[in-house]
């Protein structure tokens, strides 16, 4: 048992659409939030940035006293998740865009996989994609749209256009992943484009629920009721 914090990062707000779902999953846990806002957009930089990103979150949060990490981040994950598991004597949870629950819950029709350009580059995507494109997914990195997100979070009508306009290239598809944490913010758009016709995926459920049986497992849960959520901005 253990009431320490959990530490869980995003280049910005992402990684609170991840850390919803971890709250309602876990009511009993503490969290420290870290937005790494010097560090956005991560999904432009370069494999060997990301890495020096990632290793300043996660010191920044160990200096919190946490007790395991999230990698709220698409990104991030596909970078340096495994690095940092080799490095660091703790659990660490990442994120990884939902390709396989929309394979297996889609029919023949294509996929539309929305995610960065750092984590369509990387081999962990790449092998995730073999393993289940059978000629229907369509990877589509977005250069800018995170930005958007991370600018306009709480206006609709500025999200509105970039995100039509991403989508009007992809009418034909049967389900969209969303593949980076900020798009999840998006849901709504993309839902309002496709007319409620098409099935959306993202990975912060799953995420959830893995860093509940991973703390399970290693015997970290908390106890007590919640008391703190704290942010931090870098
Ligand atoms: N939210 C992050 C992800 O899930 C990356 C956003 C960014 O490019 O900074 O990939």
């Amino acid at each position: 048992m253990s009431d320490a914090p959990i530490g869980v990062f995003d280049s910005g707000v992402g990684g609170v659409s991840v850390l919803k779902a971890c709250l309602d999953v876990l009511p009993s846990e503490n969290f420290v939030y870290l937005a790494d806002r010097s560090g956005m957009p991560y999904g432009n930089k370069t494999h060997e940035e990301i890495e020096k990103r990632v290793e300043l979150c996660v010191q920044t949060l160990q200096s919190e006293g946490v007790k395991a990490i999230v990698a709220a981040c698409n990104t991030a994950t596909n970078v340096g998740i495994a690095s940092l598991r080799k490095k660091y004597d703790m659990p660490f949870v990442g994120l990884e865009p939902a390709v396989k629950p929309a394979a297996e819950n889609c029919g023949r029709g294509n996929i539309l996989v929305l995610l960065t350009p750092l984590t369509a580059a990387q081999e962990k995507f790449k092998k995730l994609k073999e393993k289940y494109d059978n000629g229907r997914l369509i990877i589509a990195p977005q250069e800018n749209l995170a930005e958007e997100v991370e600018e306009h979070i709480d206006d609709y009508r500025a999200l509105k256009k970039p995100v039509y306009d991403v989508l009007r290239r992809y009418k034909n598809v049967e389900g969209v992943v969303l593949g980076c944490t900020h798009y999840v913010f998006l849901r709504p758009i993309v839902e309002e484009f496709y007319g409620g016709r098409i099935k959306i995926f993202d990975g912060n459920d799953g995420a959830a629920r893995r860093l509940k049986s991973v703390l399970e497992s290693d015997k970290l849960l908390s106890c007590g009721l919640r008391r703190s959520l704290k942010f931090i901005v870098i």
